[in-house]
């Protein structure tokens, strides 16, 4: 640009009167105010395979080789990092690791890195730190890969971490519990909590593939295997009337921990999850996100609760309050109303607890439940969407929740969860 532009467009001293100075500007300026524009767009297509597998460290499975030597070269770097609780579940698991790599000749780049699993490793910064300083010595790059080993939290601070290194690392998850095989770990999503809020600090990052190994379930405690079953409802509730009979008819073996209806169970979930997210809004840039039935109280009940409730445990109160809240509002059936707090309750779920009830009266309290839904709000970027029923396998979306009637919703869980019986609740 030449000077004298610059000089042109310095706004004459204001010595003139108002509409003066506006005529000298708009003569001598105009040209200058106008903008220009040019527009850069392209789009990138994600592809991504999720597999499903028995024992995927025993030499003869080849899924894990198919994703990472893919054309047959095998000089390119594999972190691996895994939980501690999953290794110690499974003592073999490390010398397998191990001996699968050499067995095919590929790089492992060091030894198998252990950090702690569960929500902790997402409450500071620490592991993702770790993670991170561990991708510079070893000299990871963007060519290399890593392995996440472990539940949902593992794989959300490894995820990021991954993500946010080189701007992005190929990432293999390889999940260990029900929900991250159903759920979490099938998505495009990574985050550790920040500032007391869920997932504050995050990345949209698809992931390079993901390897769902049923048999790691085999070692879940009880309470895990459960709380993962909590998304499949969610799932079924709000996109699949069928799949939701189907979880009726199969929750007895699912509590008697049956593989088959697991694998079922985790198979067709996970599909609906994938099939959402393609046809949807990936990287929610609008403001729905009907996977998140029943979440805005249960990441605000996982807080209050000071994570004491699995994230799984907290969605099935979740979807019980925001079902029984479409009850109340008159969009569900009593019914319908009554299968959902039935199934949830078979599987063997809390559906109250008493961080609901706690100042739900003062909506501003910080400990209030009724917080949640303006942090929901926040999180979705402004305009609140919440997902509920008109039926089962049929959710649709509001902008708006009546607090008296969350209120109210509580108060009849409340009953419910005192009376242990479905029959005393007012449906
Ligand atoms: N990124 C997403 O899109 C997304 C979606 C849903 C949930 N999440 C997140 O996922 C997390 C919950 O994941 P989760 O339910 O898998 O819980 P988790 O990762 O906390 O794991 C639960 C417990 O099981 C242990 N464990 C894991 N695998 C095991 C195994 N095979 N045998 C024995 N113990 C094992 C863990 O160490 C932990 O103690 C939450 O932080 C939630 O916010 C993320
Ligand atoms: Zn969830």
């Amino acid at each position: 640009m030449k000077s004298k532009h610059l000089t042109q467009s310095q706004p004459p001293p204001i010595t003139s009167q108002p509409a003066e100075v506006y005529a000298q500007f708009d003569q001598h300026s105009r040209e200058h105010v106008e903008s220009e524009r040019i527009t850069q767009q392209f789009s990138v297509s994600y592809r991504y395979p999720v597999y499903f597998t028995n024992h995927l460290f025993t030499p003869a499975n080849k899924t894990l080789t198919d994703v990472v030597q893919p054309d047959g070269k095998r000089d390119a770097k594999l972190l691996i990092v895994a939980e501690t609780p999953v290794l110690t579940h499974q003592p073999s698991l490390e010398t397998s690791i191990t001996r699968y790599l050499i067995a095919h000749n590929l790089n492992m780049s060091g030894p198998v890195v252990q950090v702690p699993g569960g929500e902790s490793i997402k409450q500071t910064p620490e592991t993702v730190e770790r993670v991170l300083d561990i991708i510079h010595t070893r000299g990871i790059d963007r060519h290399s890969y890593i392995l996440a080993i472990g539940g949902g939290a593992l794989l959300d601070a490894v995820g990021y971490a991954a993500a946010i290194a080189h701007r992005g690392i190929r990432l293999v998850r390889i999940p260990t519990t029900v929900l991250s095989q159903n759920d979490s770990g099938v998505g495009v999503k990574n985050a550790i909590n920040a500032f007391g809020k869920k997932n504050f600090l995050g990345t949209f990052a698809p992931p390079y593939a993901v390897l769902n190994d049923l048999t790691f379930l085999d070692t879940l405690p009880l309470r895990e295997w459960r709380s993962g079953i909590a998304e499949a409802v969610k799932v079924a509730l709000i996109k699949d009337r069928a799949f939701f009979a189907d979880l009726e008819q199969s929750a007895p073996k699912l509590i008697a921990r049956n593989r088959d209806a697991m694998r079922r169970l985790v198979m067709r979930c996970a599909q609906l999850h994938i099939d959402h997210i393609a046809s949807g809004d990936p990287f929610e840039m609008g403001s729905a996100r009907p996977l998140d039935f029943g979440h805005w109280a249960a990441h605000r009940l996982e807080y209050l609760s000071d994570y004491r409730l699995r994230h799984g445990e907290a969605v099935a109160i979740g979807i019980a309050l925001d079902t029984t809240y479409s009850k109340l509002m008159g969009y569900l059936t009593v019914e319908d109303t009554r299968r959902v707090l039935s199934l949830l309750t078979h599987l063997g779920f809390d559906l109250w607890v008493p961080e609901l009830s706690r100042h739900i009266d003062d909506s501003s309290h910080p400990r209030s439940i009724l917080r949640g839904l303006e942090e929901f709000r926040e999180h979705l970027g402004g305009y609140l969407t919440v997902t509920l029923l008109r039926g089962i396998g049929t959710g649709f979306e509001i902008h708006d929740m009546e607090f008296d009637v969350i209120r109210q919703s509580v108060q009849e869980l409340e009953s419910y969860a005192n009376s242990k019986s479905t029959s005393s609740l007012a449906v």
